[in-house]
């Protein structure tokens, strides 16, 4: 049995960040399992499915292999064998992420893959129902969030960093429809698991967080 971190909060309260970080001071491997929903969304953009097309997305989990494996510690993923990491980051597919995240089906696909990387590992788990759902006996676990407008602030100047294009407005508008559709879907809400430590990031630094999660830990 491996040594379970689980980060849960809304998008970007920092988790990856953070989770990135705690793993590297720890000799841990972090797994980004927002990662993993966003690759089955880039798969279902691909074929031109829509977020609404519950049936098509349903029947197109058959045909999607989702597979981690790590470039210099760094997480890759691969999508029915194709390296597709570098396509994730965008709004478009975090928004069809958070669509399509809400249909069993989609849950359920990568759902093994999840557990059994925490069975085998030492990990730092990221996303939203990894101490509620997926990992309910994880040794340590955090709640990470912070308020919509520094969120907002922390999205835009990733994205900008990445050179992608994006407003501020529209990303604030983003991230309060992501939080909604995220903490009340049926299966699996974004909610604090009743034994999880509780952060606020919005007036921390980048170390402060790190230092505390690591604090918790063994
Ligand atoms: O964290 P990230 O923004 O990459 O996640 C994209 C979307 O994937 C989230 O908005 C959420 O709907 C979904 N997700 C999820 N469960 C997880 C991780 C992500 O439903 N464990």
């Amino acid at each position: 049995m491996g040594y379970n971190v689980a980060i849960d909060g809304p998008a970007g309260a920092g988790k990856s960040t953070i989770a990135k970080l705690v793993a590297k001071k720890k000799g841990y491997i972090y797994v980004d399992t927002g990662a993993m929903y966003r690759a089955l969304a880039v798969y279902f953009l691909e074929k031109g499915i829509k977020a609404s097309e519950t049936a098509k997305i349903t029947e197109a989990c058959k045909d999607a292999e989702v597979k981690l494996s790590y470039k210099n510690g760094i997480q890759q993923v691969i999508l029915n064998g194709k390296n597709i990491t570098d396509r994730l980051r965008s709004e478009e597919v975090g928004n069809m992420a958070s669509a399509t995240s809400a249909i069993p089906e989609v849950r359920k696909a990568l759902l093994f893959l999840q557990k059994n990387l925490a069975e085998k590992e030492d990990v730092v788990m990221d996303g939203r129902d990894i101490g509620t759902a997926i990992l309910p006996n994880a040794d340590v676990k955090i709640y990470l969030t912070a308020s919509v407008d520094t969120r907002a602030k922390r999205r835009y100047k990733e994205l900008k960093e990445k050179q992608i294009s994006c407003e501020l407005e529209k990303i604030k508008q983003d991230i309060a429809k992501r939080d909604e559709q995220d903490m009340n879907r049926k299966i699996a809400p974004l909610r604090q698991a009743e034994d999880a430590v509780l952060i606020d990031s919005s007036d921390m630094t980048i170390e402060e967080v790190v230092e505390k999660i690591c604090s918790l830990c063994k």
